[in-house]
C-alpha cells in the first residue's frame, strides 16, 4: 500500500539522486575535517553533532532541557516576531557555542542574563557567553529575533520549516527546518521539554504539540499556550497558524485531543478525524501504552506542501488525510517521536515502521493482508525504484523519504515477522517501544532487541533486507 505521499517522496528522490551522488565526496571530507576541527579545539561547541548527513545539524558541546517559546506572527505581513528561552547544560567546557538559526534578525543575546557575543555563520549562531561555561554548568540562553521565516529546502526538493499559507503558517521541520523559526539544537539526538506562547490575530488559531494551556483575547490578538512536557526532537515542533474549527474531547484512556481543522478541508476530514480514538486504541494495543498526554491532528490547506508530519502528539496534515496516512502518522508517535533516531541514516526505524503499521492495520481491518501488500511490492522488477538503494543506507540527505526506505523498510519488517513468527514480532515492536520510550534506538539496538527476543541469529536478514543493494532474493 504505497500512497501518494511515498509516491511523491520517491519521485523528488528519483530527480535529485544524480545531483545528491555528486555531493557525496566533499561532504564525506568536510564530515572527516570538522571530527578533527573545531570539536577538537576543546572549549568550543562544535558546528554539528557529527551527522554525515546534515553536517551542520545540531551542536556539540550542551543538551538543551527546555525550549520556552514566545512567538507573535502578523499573518498579513508574515513578521514573527520570537523570544527563545533555553535551559540548558554543557557537556563540556564551553567558552563557545552555537545554535543552529536560519535566516531572521537576532537583536539580543543573553547567557544568564548577561549579554552575550553573537556572530551568524550561515545556520549557525556562534554565541560567547561572557563569561565561560563549566562542564556540566547549566545555563540559560535568552535569543530575541524577528524577520519573515523563510522555509529550508531540503536536500530531495521540498520545503520544509515555517511554510506561508493563504491564513498563516505550515509549520513542519523535518528534517532540518525547525531552524527556520527558532534556535534550536537541531538534531532528534537532543531531545527536550517545550512550552511555547503564541500570539496570532484574533480569528486565527496557534496549535503547537502537547496540552492545550488555554487562550486569551486582548487588543485583537489572541494568545494560544501549549505545554509538551516530555522530550521532543526540535523537527517535531510546530506552531501551526491559521483559520481552524476546533474540537477537543478526552478518550477512555484519559488522552487530550485537540484538532485544528481548517474550514475548507471540514467535511473530507470528519469520516477520517473520527476514527482517531479506534486507531490510538488499536496501535496502543498493538505498540504498548500511547506515549504522550495529548493527542489530536492540525489539518491544514497548504496545497504546495505534499507531505503530512507526526508532529509530537498532534500529527500535521496538509490537506484532509485519508485513514492510510492517520495511521501512519499516529504510530510515528511511538516509533520516530517517542523512540527517537540518534542519525538520520536510521530513518528507516521511523518511516518503515509506520509504514508497517499502515499494512497491519489493512490486514486487521478488512483489507489486503501485510503478505499480500508485500507481494506486491515484490513483484516490482529489479530495475523498479523501490530497489534502488537500501534503507538501512539510503546515502544521503535527499534518499530519506524516498520509496526503498518506506516500502523497503516496511518489507524488512515484514520478512522479520516470518522468520520469528506472530508471538516474537509483536513482542519485539512492544518491547522496541517501550524499552527506549522517550529517548534514542538505533538500527544496531533494533537487531540485538529482535534477536534477544526471538532468540534466533538475524543478522543474515537484516544485512540482506536492510543494507544489500539491488532486489534481495527470498529465502
Ligand atoms: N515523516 C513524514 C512522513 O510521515 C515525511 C516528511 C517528509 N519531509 C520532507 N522534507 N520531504 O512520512
Ligand atoms: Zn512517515
Amino acid at each position: 500500500m504505497t500512497s501518494d505521499r511515498q509516491q511523491a517522496a520517491g519521485r523528488r528522490t528519483a530527480v535529485l539522486r544524480r545531483e545528491a551522488v555528486l555531493a557525496t565526496v566533499p561532504v564525506a571530507v568536510a564530515a572527516l575535517l570538522g571530527a578533527a576541527g573545531p570539536a577538537a579545539a576543546g572549549t568550543n561547541g562544535s558546528a554539528g553533532v557529527g551527522d554525515p548527513y546534515y553536517r551542520l545539524a545540531g551542536n556539540g558541546g550542551y543538551h538543551v532541557h527546555h525550549y520556552g517559546l514566545t512567538l507573535r506572527y502578523d499573518t498579513t505581513t508574515r513578521r514573527l516576531d520570537g523570544t527563545a528561552v533555553l535551559t540548558a547544560r554543557a557537556t563540556q567546557r564551553l567558552t563557545r557555542f552555537d545554535l543552529d538559526l536560519k535566516g531572521l534578525k537576532v537583536t539580543r543575546v543573553t547567557v544568564d542574563g548577561a549579554a552575550a557575543g553573537v556572530r551568524r555563520d550561515g545556520q549557525e549562531l556562534v554565541v560567547t557567553p561572557h563569561r565561560a561555561l563549566h562542564k556540566g554548568q547549566d545555563f540559560r540562553v535568552r535569543v530575541a529575533y524577528h524577520g519573515t521565516p523563510k522555509p529550508v529546502t531540503d536536500p530531495d526538493g521540498s520545503s520544509d520549516g515555517w511554510i506561508p499559507t493563504d491564513d498563516g503558517a505550515f509549520v513542519a521541520g523535518e528534517p532540518q527546518g525547525a531552524m527556520s523559526w527558532f534556535p534550536a539544537n537541531n538534531h532528534p539526538k537532543d531531545k527536550s521539554s517545550y512550552d511555547f506562547t503564541i500570539t496570532v490575530p484574533k480569528g486565527r488559531t496557534a496549535v503547537a504539540n502537547g496540552v492545550f494551556m488555554g487562550q486569551h483575547t486582548a487588543h485583537g490578538q489572541t494568545t494560544f499556550r501549549w505545554q509538551q512536557t516530555q522530550p521532543m526532537a526540535a523537527y517535531l515542533a510546530t506552531a501551526t497558524v491559521g483559520k481552524f474549527k476546533v474540537e477537543q474531547y478526552t478518550t477512555r484512556d484519559g488522552i487530550r485531543v485537540y484538532n485544528a481543522v481548517d474550514p475548507r478541508e471540514a467535511s473530507a476530514a470528519a469520516p477520517v478525524l473520527k476514527k482517531l480514538p479506534s486507531v490510538l486504541e488499536w496501535e496502543s494495543k498493538l505498540f504498548g501504552p500511547y506515549p504522550f498526554r495529548a493527542a489530536g491532528s492540525i489539518v491544514d490547506r497548504a496545497p504546495d506542501v505534499g507531505f503530512a508530519l507526526e508532529t509530537q502528539s498532534r500529527p500535521l496534515y496538509d490537506s484532509a488525510p485519508d485513514l492510510a496516512t492517520l495511521v501512519h502518522e499516529n504510530a510515528h508517535q511511538w516509533f520516530g517521536d517517542s523512540v527517537s533516531l540518534t542519525t538520520w541514516k536510521d530513518i528507516w526505524l521511523n518511516e518503515g515502521f509506520a509504514t508497517y503499521a499502515e499494512w497491519l492495520y489493512s490486514e486487521q481491518h478488512g483489507g489486503p493482508s501485510a503478505q499480500k501488500t508485500f507481494d506486491t511490492l515484490y513483484a516490482r522488477p529489479a530495475h523498479d525504484g523501490l530497489w534502488a538503494y537500501p534503507p538501512g543506507n539510503p546515502g544521503n540527505g535527499a534518499n530519506l523519504f524516498g520509496t526503498p526506505v518506506y516500502a523497503r523498510g516496511a518489507m524488512t519488517l515484514h520478512e522479520l515477522r516470518r522468520a520469528v513468527g506472530d508471538q516474537a514480532f509483536f513482542r519485539i515492536l512492544r518491547g522496541w517501544a517501550t524499552a527506549h520510550r522517550d529517548d534514542h534506538g538505533t538500527t544496531a539496538q533494533f537487531v540485538k532487541l529482535a534477536e534477544r527476543e526471538s532468540g534466533k541469529d538475524l543478522d543474515g536478514l537484516f544485512r540482506t533486507w536492510l543494507y544489500t543493494s539491488g532486489k534481495p532474493n527470498r529465502v
